[in-house]
């Protein structure tokens, strides 16, 4: 059993609003019912915390395996370009069982109020295929693969996907993208992170030119890219050294994938497709926290990059982000603070992280019912054009 510790608001706070606020019970209660960080220290199964539970909700980077490559490796693996493992062997059996199994994830969702989750591979999918030929072949296969397990199997309605782009051919990825989007009825575009060009450390970024022609039928067709991430490349894991499993989720992740999202911002590509949509993880990988600090510093330095407009232009312009893996309200309120609003999505991160912690922790968080209700489905519908 998990051993489940429920950290409360300091007592200290409580006594004197308490008997300074005699004359306001409403206050005091509220103050009771305030919502509680609740803190699991290891696998499932998890707690369950009555609230005001929200009926609807959409979960955006929920991830599923296929039959043709790990969906959560990089094929072929390659030390240090696959996250390395969990020391909890029930966590790494949990996660690897819940994968592919829709039963378990449907009701997992239900549990937590989730009504729609949309599908995507782990990290690097596709992109991390050496083998130009083949990762455009799998893109077709897995597309077709998931469009038929997760948009007509037996719980069609609970599910979309995102369409896998093999960006080892940017001219094929371009044409597969319409032929997803259009026919298996992918909603949009995945790119996971930088995609290996023949081997390890040949990588190439978003923002290379060689992706214009991709992101040309991106702009054209108006789907959104979901910017996943991958680990660093590597010949870029130095730092990591003596403690590689911070290359993973625990951090590398984010610093790999907050800095091709930068090269984004900072290439021009966004001066040249003004209308792209791209969405990033984790309540945006840190960037909410790290652009007052870019700014001030790149004030001045505003020639040494190709893009017209300051990174905050782009940044409130053209991403979007979800709240996949973060749990903590400090968080998620400077996330809000800087995008707005209608720019962040919930989501959970499935099955690597739990449908009912994260969701019922979102159902019990103070915020207007309409921004909540933005954030928990309205956006998603919006943005994705889902059904
Ligand atoms: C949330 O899910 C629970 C468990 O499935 C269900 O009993 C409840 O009616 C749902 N609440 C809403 C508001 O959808
Ligand atoms: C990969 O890592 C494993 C265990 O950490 C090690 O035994 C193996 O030699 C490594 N392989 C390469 C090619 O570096
Ligand atoms: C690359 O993949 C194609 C298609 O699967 C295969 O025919 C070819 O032999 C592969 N090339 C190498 C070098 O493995
Ligand atoms: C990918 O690798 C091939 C073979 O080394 C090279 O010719 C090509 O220029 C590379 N593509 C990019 C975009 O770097
Ligand atoms: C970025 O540029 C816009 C004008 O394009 C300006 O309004 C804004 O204040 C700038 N932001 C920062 C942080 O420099």
């Amino acid at each position: 059993m998990a051993a489940v510790k429920l950290r409360n608001k300091p007592s200290v706070g409580w006594l004197p609003l308490i008997l300074f606020s005699t004359s306001n019970l409403t206050t005091t209660a509220q103050l009771v019912d305030l919502p509680q960080e609740v803190v699991i220290n290891s696998g499932r199964p998890t707690f369950y915390t009555p609230g005001s539970p929200l009926s609807g909700k959409i979960a955006l980077e929920e991830h599923v395996g296929n039959t043709l490559f790990s969906g959560v490796y990089t094929p072929p693996p390659v030390n240090f370009t696959n996250e390395p493992a969990f020391d909890l062997a029930i966590y790494d059996a949990d996660v690897s069982s819940r994968l592919n199994d829709i039963d378990t994830r449907v009701a997992a969702m239900n549990a937590a109020n989730i009504s729609m989750s949309v599908v995507i591979f782990g990290a690097p999918g596709i992109h991390g295929i050496f083998n130009t030929t083949f990762a455009t072949i799998a893109a077709t296969y897995v597309n077709d693969e998931a469009a038929q397990t997760y948009n007509h199997g037996s719980h069609s309605s609970r599910f979309d996907f995102w369409c896998s782009n093999a960006l080892q051919d940017p001219i094929s990825a371009a044409a597969e993208l319409e032929r997803c989007v259009k026919h298996p009825g992918g909603v949009d575009s995945f790119v996971g992170g930088y995609t290996n060009n023949g081997s390890e450390n040949s990588i190439i970024s978003l923002d290379d030119p060689v992706n214009d022609v991709f992101l040309a039928k991106v702009a054209e067709l108006d789907v959104p890219i979901h910017l996943h991430l991958r680990e660093a490349a590597p010949n870029q894991h130095r730092v990591y050294q003596d403690y590689s499993i911070m290359a993973g989720s625990p951090w590398g992740f984010a610093a790999e994938i907050g800095a091709h999202a930068l090269r984004i911002m900072m290439s021009g590509v966004l001066d040249t497709y003004p209308n792209l949509k791209i969405i990033l993880g984790h309540c945006g990988e840190g960037l909410p926290f790290f652009m007052p600090r870019i700014e001030s510093r790149l004030r001045h330095a505003i020639h040494s990059y190709p893009a017209k407009q300051n990174l905050t232009y782009y940044w409130n312009r053209n991403f979007y982000v979800t709240t996949s893996g973060i749990q903590s309200k400090a968080v998620l309120d400077l996330t809000l603070a800087s995008l707005g609003e209608d720019r962040v999505m919930l989501s959970v991160d499935y099955p690597f992280e739990d449908d009912v912690e994260l969701g019922t922790w979102f159902d019990r968080i103070e915020m207007s019912v309409g921004a909540k209700e933005k954030i928990a489905s309205e956006n998603a519908r919006n943005i994705l054009k889902l059904r």
